[in-house]
């Protein structure tokens, strides 16, 4: 048989090791995610960290358990609601795509990259990750987090931010054709919890055989920054 890809790999080490997110389905489930708690996580997500989230999550999905909900919901209650998450043109862009799936597509978000990225708040980012959390879509998942993983995998030697198309490449020929949505969230909890900027943990990590950086010994090097 043919050794594990680098998928197979982060997939069997997030099967045991993922963390419990209220938006996630457990790594497995037969379950489906409701498309409506992945985009409202990934808008919540978008410049916020995880841990300042959750709280957020919660009162929103308690209070307005649907799409329909909230786009019926009146917007000073969704401001107010929002305090305190920032950047409030998400807020605002929140309640315009939640108007327009409920209103012109009866509560169904569109299952595709293209059509979920012409939603208002839906950039190339959140459309892909929707795209393969919520609809198992092989879609190329690459934030932030993502980009340091690849960087260091392939060794990417060119600076940011011209080594991102080399970095969209790279994570491309990673990324599987099944359980594409766990393996973005895989990696996304990789860049989190191991491979942090300052000391990436290799001994603990399930890619260290596959990682050109650490093969290098200073992973750490790995995205190059810009020149100053
Ligand atoms: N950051 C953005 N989306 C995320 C997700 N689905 N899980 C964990 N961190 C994330
Ligand atoms: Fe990151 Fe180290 Fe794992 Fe490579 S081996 S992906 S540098 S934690």
């Amino acid at each position: 048989p043919p050794a594990p890809s680098i998928a197979d790999r982060l997939l069997a080490h997030y099967d045991a090791h993922a963390r419990t997110l209220p938006w996630r389905i457990r790594p497995g489930s037969t379950q489906q995610p409701d498309p409506y708690r992945v985009w409202l996580s990934e808008i919540m997500l978008q410049q916020t960290t995880v841990a300042a989230v959750i709280p957020y999550f919660d009162t929103f999905t308690r209070r307005w358990p649907t799409v329909d909900a909230l786009a019926d919901a009146a917007d000073a209650d969704v401001m107010a609601a929002w305090a305190g998450l920032g950047y409030y043109a998400r807020a605002r862009n929140l309640l315009a795509c939640a108007r327009v799936v409920a209103g012109e597509q009866r509560g169904r978000f569109p299952d595709s990259e293209a059509g979920l990225r012409a939603l208002p708040g839906v950039g190339a980012y959140t459309a892909a990750a929707i795209a393969a959390i919520a609809f198992g879509q092989r879609a190329v998942v690459v934030d932030a987090n993502v980009e340091r993983v690849v960087a260091r995998l392939f060794a990417i030697g060119t600076p940011l931010p011209a080594a991102r198309p080399a970095i969209r490449t790279a994570a491309d020929s990673i990324t599987p054709n099944e359980r594409a949505g766990d393996f973005a969230q895989a990696m996304m909890d990789l860049g989190s919890s191991l491979c942090t900027p300052r000391n990436p943990q290799c001994l603990l990590c399930p890619l260290r055989s596959d990682c050109r950086a650490a093969q290098s010994g200073d992973p750490a090097a790995y995205p190059v920054k810009p020149a100053k």
